[in-house]
This record gives structure tokens, C-alpha cells and sequence, in this order.
């Protein structure tokens, strides 16, 4: 029999191709999403690659009501992978409480209602975000994690808290906290990718997006740091290499691995490229030439951010297997379908 994983925002774009993963590892998968920032399209797009539909609800997890209910369903399943939240860093300075409501609310609900069912394996989707402003790099699991500059950032921080309670007060239950350096690219088979509602916030769809003639010139967010060429640096992580993590996470939980009850892991590649490299090589895979201009920096950007990668080599035996070229070529292949379709 196979093993039924829960997804809790598995329309999205981390969550979507975990799923898939998962799929292709046998198990079953069941996905509840409130589709505020994806569609139910994402369905039939897992269909297509994987020959599975996964089983889907259509629910809030602030609602306890709903999500107890949901988790009375499934009390079958062996574990949930937790990656319904809001995520626009800006739009979280801009309105806090709709941040802090939803990102505890659906993570609380969630924690009680699989738990009093009898689910007590949990992969949460966190990011390094929980490290601030690093004071040395390679950042490791082990460097103090600080108050993030935004109330997103400050959800993950308090969830990974919350977390830390509630494993030590429930001994039955286990956690994963896996944190995410920059998630880019998106699936070979170009059916899923990032969705972004709106303007992108980040820089791969927004690049993306001007390539394909969506929208006009990219800002970069200054060159006056200390970095090689005066842009920040950040570790961009294939969405499949952090797809495949999930699935090494959730098993290591199943099999009852885990040597504390709470593990934190970096996912990133341990490599720092500059938004000047991540532009080049944009041209250069896709032998284009992209519009920019330098503009003043943006609030809360830290000038250098790659992470150790040794702990999840060690203790997971996971390593990120694909580049930037990759990362870049797949995120474009993406743009395109999506483009061709709206035709
Ligand atoms: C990367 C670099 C920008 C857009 C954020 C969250 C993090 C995680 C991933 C997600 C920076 C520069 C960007 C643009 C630019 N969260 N840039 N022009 O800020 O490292 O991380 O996304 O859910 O928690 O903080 O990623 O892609 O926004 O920026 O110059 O139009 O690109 O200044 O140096 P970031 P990003």
C-alpha cells in the first residue's frame, strides 16, 4: 500500500512539484490549498506529467472547523509537507496582521488536527530567511538565526519556534524545518513553474517576464555593495533539487531517522551568484538581451546570502544536482509554455 502524504499548499509552486516528486516516489498524495495564490489548473498539469490526479480539497486552514474535518478524512495519512503560506515579503510590511493571521493560523490548525489524528510527521517550509543579515558565510545550520526584516521573514522565524514547543511537548511527534535559499526554475517537462500573481517580487520571473515582452525593464536593486560587482549575492536553488528534498525529509521521518525531534536543514546549492551573473547568464543560455537599469537598493536586501550545504549532505545524503544554467533555461521554458497558452 502506498503511503499517503498530505500537501498543504500543493497548487503552489514549491508545493507542485513536490507533489510530483512524491508521486514518482509512490506515494499518495492529497493536496488541500485555498487557491488564493494558485489555480486548480496545477491539477491537470501534475496529471500530464505524472499520469496521477491527486486527490484535492479546497480549504482554508485558518478555518479549524474545515481543517479538522479534512484531517478526520485522512487520518490515514502518515504525514503532512506544510507549505500553504502567504509569501510577498513587500506585501507583508505593507499588511502584517493579514501575514501573521494566516501563515500561524493555517500552521496552528494544521499542528492540532493532524496531530489528534494521529499524523506526527511534519515538513515545514522555511527559508533562510531566518538568518537576517549573516555575520559569517557559508551560513550553517548553526548561526544564530535573527529577527528577519520582514513580518513574512518573521512568520517562518516564530514558526520554526512554534515548532520547537510543540515537539517538545508532544513526544510522539517529529519535524522538519527546511530552509530555503532562492528557489528558481521549474519543472524539465515545462508544465509547472512559478505563478506569480501580479508584478514578480523576485527576480527570476520578473526577468522571465521581460524576456517575454510581459513587461518593460528590470530594476537592479543597486551596485554599491560589497560584492564583487557591487550586487547582491544569493545561493539560487533548482526547484526540483528542493522538490527532491522533501521526499529524502519526509521518508527520513517515516523511517524514523531523525536524530532529535525538531532537524533543521539548509536546501541551497553552496554557490553565491550576483543578479549581474544571473542576468548574463540569462543572455547567454537564451541568447538574448534583457533590459535593466540600476536603481537605489530595496529595503531589507542583505548583500550576501549561500549556504553551507555539508548537513543536508551528511545527515540526508541530498545534494543539489543542477545549475544555473538549468535553473534559467527551465524557468524560461516555463515563460514560454505559459505565454503560448494565453494565446
Ligand atoms: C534576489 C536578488 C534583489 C528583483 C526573497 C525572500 C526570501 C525567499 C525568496 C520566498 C536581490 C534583486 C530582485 C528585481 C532586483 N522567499 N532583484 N530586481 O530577496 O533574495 O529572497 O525570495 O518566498 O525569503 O526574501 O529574492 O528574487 O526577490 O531577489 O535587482 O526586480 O535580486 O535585490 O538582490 P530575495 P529576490
Amino acid at each position: 500500500m502506498k503511503s499517503k502524504i498530505i500537501v498543504t499548499g500543493g497548487c503552489g509552486y514549491i508545493g507542485s512539484h513536490t507533489v510530483i516528486e512524491l508521486i514518482e516516489n509512490d506515494f499518495e498524495v492529497v493536496i488541500l490549498d485555498d487557491l488564493s495564490n494558485s489555480t486548480e489548473k496545477t491539477l491537470e498539469r501534475i496529471h500530464k506529467v505524472t499520469g496521477v490526479t491527486p486527490a484535492f480539497a479546497n480549504i482554508d486552514l485558518k478555518n479549524e472547523t474545515e481543517t479538522n474535518k479534512v484531517f478526520v478524512a485522512h487520518n490515514d495519512a502518515k504525514g503532512v509537507i506544510h507549505f500553504a503560506a502567504h509569501k510577498a515579503v513587500g506585501e507583508s510590511v505593507q499588511e502584517p496582521i493579514k501575514y501573521y493571521k494566516n501563515n500561524f493560523y493555517s500552521l496552528l490548525n494544521s499542528l492540532e488536527a493532524q496531530s489528534k489524528n494521529g499524523i506526527n510527521n511534519f515538513i515545514f517550509s522555511s527559508s533562510a530567511t531566518v538568518y537576517g543579515t549573516p555575520e559569517t558565510l557559508p551560513i550553517t545550520e548553526k548561526n544564530e538565526t535573527q529577527r528577519p526584516f520582514s513580518p513574512y521573514g518573521n512568520t517562518k522565524k516564530i514558526a520554526e519556534e512554534i515548532l520547537d514547543d510543540f515537539t517538545k511537548s508532544n513526544e510522539a511527534f517529529s519535524a522538519i524545518s527546511l530552509r530555503y535559499f532562492n528557489p528558481i526554475g521549474a519543472h524539465s517537462s515545462g508544465e509547472i513553474g512559478e505563478l506569480p500573481s501580479g508584478i514578480p517580487n523576485n527576480l527570476m520571473p520578473y526577468i522571465t517576464q521581460i524576456a517575454a515582452g510581459v513587461r518593460d525593464k528590470l530594476m537592479v536593486y543597486g551596485n554599491d555593495y560589497p560584492t564583487k560587482d557591487g550586487t547582491p549575492i544569493r545561493d539560487y536553488i533548482h526547484v526540483v533539487d528542493l522538490a527532491k528534498a522533501h521526499v529524502i525529509a519526509i521518508k527520513r521521518l517515516l523511517k524514523n531517522d531523525q536524530e532529535k525531534s525538531l532537524e533543521f536543514f539548509n536546501l541551497g546549492t553552496g554557490l553565491g551568484y550576483s543578479v549581474l551573473d544571473v542576468i548574463n547568464t540569462f543572455e547567454s543560455v537564451t541568447n538574448s538581451k534583457l533590459n535593466y537599469e540600476i536603481t537605489d537598493r530595496r529595503a531589507g536586501d542583505v548583500p550576501c546570502l549561500y549556504a553551507s550545504t555539508d548537513l543536508a549532505k551528511e545527515k540526508l545524503g541530498w545534494t543539489a544536482e543542477r545549475e544555473l544554467s538549468d535553473m534559467i533555461s527551465s524557468s524560461w521554458k516555463w515563460e514560454q509554455n505559459l505565454r503560448n497558452e494565453s494565446k
